[in-house]
C-alpha cells in the first residue's frame, strides 16, 4: 500500500471513490507492491524495461506524459499505456482554475485527488498545472475578481490546492504563459486579467505562495513559443530571460523553467534554443520539457510521412534538448493520437486526425508504438551521460 503524508485522507477513502474497474486495477498494483519490478522483457518489448520511462531512468531523467482523467477512469486500455510508459504524469485540465472553482466558494478536487491516488498506487510521479494563467479561468472570474479581491483569490487558491497535496507532488507549474512581447510592454509580461487585477508583482506573490504552501515541490515558470529559430521566438526568449533573472534577483522561489515544447514539424529548432537553455542552467534553473508534441499540420494526408517526419522531428529536437544537462523531465502532451488537444485547437486543414504523439492507430493496431515511440527512444539513449559543453 501507498504511504501518504501524515494527515492526509485515507487510501481507502481515494479508492472510494473510484470507478469499480479503476479502483480494482489501483488495488491490484497496490497488493502486487513487493513484486513491481517488471520481468525482463524481450529485446523488441516497447513495455517493462523497453518503455520510455525506463530508457528515461537509465539516462538520467523522468519521461511522462500528460493525461485525460476521465479517460483513464473508463480506459484501462489507456490506463496501462500511462502506467507503462509515464514515471511522472499531469492532468491536463483538471488542476486549472475552471474545473477546480465551479464558483467562487467552491472547489472541485475528485479528479485530481484521483491521479495523485493512481500515480502514487504506481510509484509515480505527478505534477501540478497550473496554478495562475490567463486561460481556462471559471466564468464567474470576469464578473467576480476585481482590483480589491483578486490578489486575496490568487494567494487563497494557491494555498488551498499546494497544501493539499503537499509533500506528494514532483513540482507544479506555479505561473504559465505570463510573456506576451506582443502586448507591447517594456518588460514583456503578458497583459493578462491577473497583471491587470493584481498588478506586476503578481508573479513573485504566485511563487511565494506556493512555496509556503509545499517547501518540497519544485516551483516551475512554464511557457511557449520560445523553442524556435523565427525571431519571435529569439525575442520571447529574451523576455524570459529577462523575467527570470528579475525574480532570481528577488529571491523569488523559482527552482526550474518549462519548455512546452508544441513543436510543428517542417519548423526549424536549434542554436538559439541551445543558448537560451544555458543560460537557464546559469540561473541555477532546472529545465523540464513539459508539454511535447508534433503537430503535423504542415504535411499532407499520408500517413507513412507523416509518421516519418513528426518521429525526425522528436528524434531531432530531444537531441538537441537533451544535450543540456539541466533538463530533468520530458513529458509529452498526451500519449497516443486517440486524445490529443491538436485535433480541436490547431487542427489541420483537411480535419484528419493528427499523428503527433508516440502512440496510435498503426496497421489497424490501437494505440501501436508509431515510428515517433523509437526515434524518442534511441534519442533517449544518446543523452551523453557527462554533462553537454555550452552551445552545440
Ligand atoms: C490545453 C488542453 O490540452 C486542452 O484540453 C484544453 O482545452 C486547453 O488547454 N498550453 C498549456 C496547456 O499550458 O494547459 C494547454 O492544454 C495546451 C497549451
Amino acid at each position: 500500500m501507498s504511504r501518504l503524508p501524515e494527515g492526509s485522507r485515507s487510501r481507502r477513502a481515494f479508492v472510494g471513490g473510484l470507478t469499480a474497474s479503476a479502483a480494482a486495477f489501483a488495488t491490484g498494483c497496490a497488493t502486487r507492491k513487493q513484486t513491481v519490478k517488471p520481468a525482463p522483457s524481450p529485446p523488441d518489448s516497447t513495455a517493462g524495461t523497453g518503455s520510455l520511462r525506463e530508457h528515461a531512468a537509465a539516462h538520467g531523467f523522468l519521461y511522462g506524459c500528460a493525461v485525460d482523467i476521465n479517460s483513464m477512469r473508463r480506459d484501462d486500455g489507456y490506463a496501462t499505456l500511462v502506467h507503462e510508459q509515464a514515471a511522472i504524469v499531469v492532468a491536463e485540465n483538471a488542476m486549472k482554475w475552471a474545473p477546480m472553482r465551479p464558483s467562487i466558494d467552491t472547489w472541485f478536487f475528485d479528479d485530481a485527488d484521483w491521479l495523485v491516488a493512481f500515480a502514487e498506487a504506481r510509484h509515480t510521479k505527478v505534477r501540478g498545472h497550473n496554478l495562475c494563467w490567463h486561460r481556462q479561468l471559471p466564468k464567474w472570474f470576469a464578473s467576480e475578481a476585481t482590483v480589491a479581491n483578486a490578489r486575496g483569490l490568487l494567494v487563497a487558491h494557491v494555498e488551498r490546492v499546494v497544501s493539499r497535496y503537499a509533500g506528494r507532488m514532483h513540482s507544479w507549474d506555479v505561473v504559465n504563459e505570463a510573456v506576451h512581447v506582443g502586448d507591447g510592454r517594456g518588460d514583456g509580461l503578458r497583459d493578462s486579467p491577473w497583471l491587470r487585477l493584481v498588478g506586476e508583482d503578481y508573479i513573485e506573490q504566485t511563487f511565494r505562495a506556493a512555496r509556503n504552501a509545499d517547501p518540497q515541490a519544485l516551483l516551475a515558470y512554464n511557457e511557449y513559443g520560445i523553442e524556435g529559430s523565427d525571431p519571435g521566438s529569439e525575442q520571447k526568449r529574451a523576455a524570459v530571460l529577462t523575467l527570470l533573472r528579475r525574480l532570481k534577483a528577488r529571491n523569488v522561489p523559482v527552482d526550474a523553467l518549462g519548455i512546452q515544447s508544441h513543436i510543428t514539424a517542417g519548423h526549424s529548432y536549434g542554436l538559439g534554443l541551445v543558448n537560451f537553455m544555458a543560460a537557464v542552467r546559469g540561473l541555477g534553473l532546472q529545465i523540464f520539457i513539459t508539454e511535447m508534441d508534433v503537430n503535423d499540420r504542415l504535411w499532407p494526408a499520408n500517413e507513412a510521412i507523416r509518421d516519418k517526419v513528426v518521429a525526425e522531428s522528436y528524434g531531432s529536437y530531444l537531441d538537441l534538448v537533451l544535450r543540456e544537462p539541466a533538463v530533468r523531465v520530458v513529458m509529452t502532451w498526451g500519449i497516443t493520437d486517440r486524445r490529443t488537444w491538436l485535433n480541436g485547437e490547431d487542427a489541420r486543414a483537411d480535419h484528419l486526425p493528427e499523428r503527433c504523439l508516440p502512440f496510435g492507430l498503426k496497421d489497424g493496431v490501437r494505440d501501436a508504438p508509431k515510428e515517433a515511440f523509437f526515434t524518442m527512444r534511441n534519442s533517449f539513449d544518446r543523452r551523453p551521460t557527462t554533462p553537454a559543453p555550452r552551445g552545440l
